[in-house]
């Protein structure tokens, strides 16, 4: 068994704190080398409000994080939120800790009564979670056609929601919805 697959028995959850930014940014650059997603982490969770921000570690190293964003589908008083980004630092990718930010994340959200939980990516990851793809709730901005499979939903209520969905100011940048 390799080193790294023991020691994921220590892999923990637990909410980040400011302290645990700079081993983000650091993450964030080595997992998505071609995309700039450290403005829109560091004005996540400068606001704050409103902000789920996850650290997975392993024997207290950080080595993925995850943020979850409360929102609101137009004229609908439904707790709602986007998951995103999502980042796993390249040497531990593929060990489920992507998975088990998600989960974490979610179980939390369902116990907060959030009824739905967007996302924008990969559906051949995010369907592995649950998600599916929406079609009654617009995201923020158009997507181009490539990408409407991309934009997904996981229902944690049965309420029907419809609408567009709102966000806040950092996620309101069209350049982040677009390839
Ligand atoms: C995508 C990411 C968050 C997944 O985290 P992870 O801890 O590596 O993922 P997990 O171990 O929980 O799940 C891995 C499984 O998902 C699959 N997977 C990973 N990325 C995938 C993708 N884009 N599409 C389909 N499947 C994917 C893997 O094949 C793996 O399955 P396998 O073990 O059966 O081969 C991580 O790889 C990452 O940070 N990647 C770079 C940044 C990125 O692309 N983020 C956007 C997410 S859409």
């Amino acid at each position: 068994m390799a080193d790294s697959d023991q020691r994921l028995r220590h892999l923990d959850i637990r909410e980040g704190t400011p302290d645990d930014f700079q081993t983000l940014a650091r993450i964030y650059r080595e997992a998505f080398p071609e995309e700039d997603l450290l403005p829109l982490v560091r004005a996540l969770l400068q606001d704050g409000s409103g902000v789920l921000s996850l650290v997975a570690t392993v024997l207290s190293t950080v080595v993925g994080h995850v943020i979850f964003t409360s929102c609101r589908v137009t004229g609908q008083a439904d707790k709602v939120a986007l998951l995103g980004p999502l980042a796993v630092a390249p040497d531990w990718q593929r060990r489920g800790i992507g998975t088990a930010l998600t989960h974490q994340g979610l179980d939390r959200l369902e116990r907060a009564s959030v009824s739905r939980v967007f996302v924008l990516g990969d559906p051949g990851y995010y369907s592995r979670a649950g998600f599916a793809p929406e079609t009654h709730v617009t995201p923020p901005y158009p997507l181009p056609e490539e990408w409407r499979t991309g934009w997904q939903s996981l229902r944690l209520s049965e309420t029907e929601l419809e609408g567009a969905l709102e966000v806040p100011a950092p996620w309101r940048r069209a350049a982040l919805w677009l390839p």
